[in-house]
Order: structure tokens, then sequence, then C-alpha cells
């Protein structure tokens, strides 16, 4: 796949880094659907100004967009070269709001490199015949979108553990543990996207002791977040290291699915909580025993 990149605009700053994953996106993209070597891309950074114009001109659509694809093979015959040697088959082309993605990447969360090899791929894959009218098509388009960020580490569940694993090892730091000598923070995401933080905080009453994971999780709940999507915890572990029994029935009461473990490394495992506490004890549970 052969890709040319022009960046047209200069609003923005577009990091090297920004580029290169970029690249790598729709490279992803050509070899997940055995795009030829001769396919050709173009890929075009403008500003909110000229994809306004564009999006006015094409798409009858009077404001800017983020990404707007220009498909030159539309499936009939095969398109004459127009880019290069007469081998060259150009797909078509992908025009990007910089200063859109970098809206969109603060708005998110996810920042703008993501969001530009987001924006990329989606457009890429338009190119393919891909759509989103229809819910049917769209979740087949979001599930190839998936798979292209995922083999570039920068899916959705990535960029959560990312920021779960850090805040769980500053968490780490705080740890009180002066009679085991061992020290875990843990971090817990809400469903409202916020995250709390915990440590093990340990006792001369040896059983008055907290694990981290339950620091975190009261820290969550007592600041009024009672729906955890996931929580990570780490030690200095060889490999990676496992919440206690106690922790997963806390897990589960707050409806909290996924655990994401990790070693001394930064490596991580992640499980759900199913796999991990298999017919836990439920609310439900009581409300049967009551009758
Ligand atoms: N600990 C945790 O913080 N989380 C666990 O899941 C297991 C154990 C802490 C409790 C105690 O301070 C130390 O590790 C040794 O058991």
């Amino acid at each position: 796949m052969i890709i040319t990149f022009a960046n047209e605009q200069k609003q923005v700053k577009i990091p090297s880094k920004a580029k290169k994953l970029l690249l790598a996106g729709l490279k992803t993209v050509g070899k997940l659907h055995k795009l030829s070597e001769q396919t050709v891309v173009d890929v075009t950074l403008v500003d909110d100004k000229e994809i306004h114009k564009l999006n006015k001109e094409y798409r009858k659509v009077d404001r800017p967009t983020d990404v707007l694809s220009f498909a030159l093979d539309e499936g009939e015959e095969a398109e004459p070269a127009v880019t290069g040697g007469p081998e060259e088959h150009l797909l078509g082309g992908i025009v990007i709001s910089a200063e859109t993605a970098e809206r969109q990447g603060e708005e998110y969360g996810h920042g703008l490199n993501r969001e530009l090899t987001y924006l990329a791929v989606h457009g890429c894959l338009h190119l393919l015949g891909y759509d989103h009218m229809q819910e049917e098509d769209k979740l087949k388009m979001r599930a190839e979108e998936e798979k292209v960020l995922a083999a570039l580490n920068l899916s959705e569940s990535d960029l959560a553990s990312t920021e779960l694993l850090k805040a769980a090892q500053e968490a780490r730091k705080k740890a009180y543990a002066p009679y085991s000598g061992f020290k875990v923070g843990a971090a817990v995401l809400t469903k409202n996207g916020k995250i709390f933080s915990g440590c093990n905080i340990e006792n001369a009453s040896y059983g008055m002791t907290i694990c981290a994971e339950r620091c975190a999780i009261f820290n969550a709940v007592a600041a009024g977040e009672q729906d955890l999507e996931a929580l990570c915890l780490t030690a200095e572990t060889e490999d990676p290291v496992t919440p206690c029994g106690a922790c997963r029935q806390v897990m589960s009461e707050f409806g909290l699915q996924t655990v994401i473990m990790a070693d001394k490394k930064g490596h991580l495992v992640t499980k759900s909580l199913s796999e991990l506490l298999p017919d836990g004890f439920k609310r439900k549970d009581l409300t049967k025993a009551k009758k």
C-alpha cells in the first residue's frame, strides 16, 4: 500500500508520532483487507475552513466536519492509474480536519494522535465500501475500526488500561505496609469515566488491614460513584498480582466487570470478574431469603 501524506494546514502542530501512527493505521487496514502493494491512498490534513468548503461542495452540508472520503474506485471498472507508475491504483483520498481532530481528541480524552489515526482508519474503511447508515453496517464498521486500533494498542480499552495502570502505580507509592512489606496499588474506573485510586493500609492488629482494591472502591463509593467498570491492581511481583477473594466479592457488589492485573514491569493480564468470581454472592440472593 502506498500512502501519500500532505499537511496543508497551519492551525495545529502535527507531532511526528501522530503521522507515524496514522500511517501505521492505514497500513494495518491494508494488511487486514489484503490490499495490493500498488494501492494508493492520499491523505490530506486541512483546517476547519477548508473542510467546511469541501463538505458544502460535495455533501451539501454547510459546516465543518472531521473527515471526508473521496472514493475513486467504486467497484465498477478498474480505474486507470492516477498517481505514479502505470501499475499503481488510486483507491481514493481522505481529507481530515486537524482542527476538528484536535478538538475531538481533547473532548474524548484520548488526544490528537489517537483521534487522527482513528479518523484516517474510518475514512479508509469508507473507501473500501464500509458505511454507518444502517445499525448493522455501523456495528460492522466499528468492529473493523476497533480491530485496527487494537493492533496499534490504541483501542479504547487499551487507553483505559494505560490510564488505570498509571493511577494504580501512583497509589502504590502511598501503601502503608510495614508488617508485610508487600505494597499494592489499585485504581478503579467508574461508569461515569472517573478514576479513583487506593493502596493497602495495614495495622498492628493485622486483621484490620484493608487491601488496595477495596480502598480504591470505597473511595469511589464515598465520592458518590456506585457503578464501577474496571479495576487495575499492581504490586512488585514477577507475575501479575491477583485480587483476594474478599475484594472480588466487593467488586461484584458494584457491578465491576473488568479486572486488570499488572506485574512489576507493567505487563497486564485482563480478566472478567465472572472468571475470577464465578457464582459470587449477589444482592438478589438476599431478597430471595427474606421471603
Ligand atoms: N493485599 C492487597 O492489597 N490486595 C490483595 O488483593 C491481596 C493482599 C495486601 C494486604 C496486605 O497489606 C498485604 O497485601 C499482604 O497480604
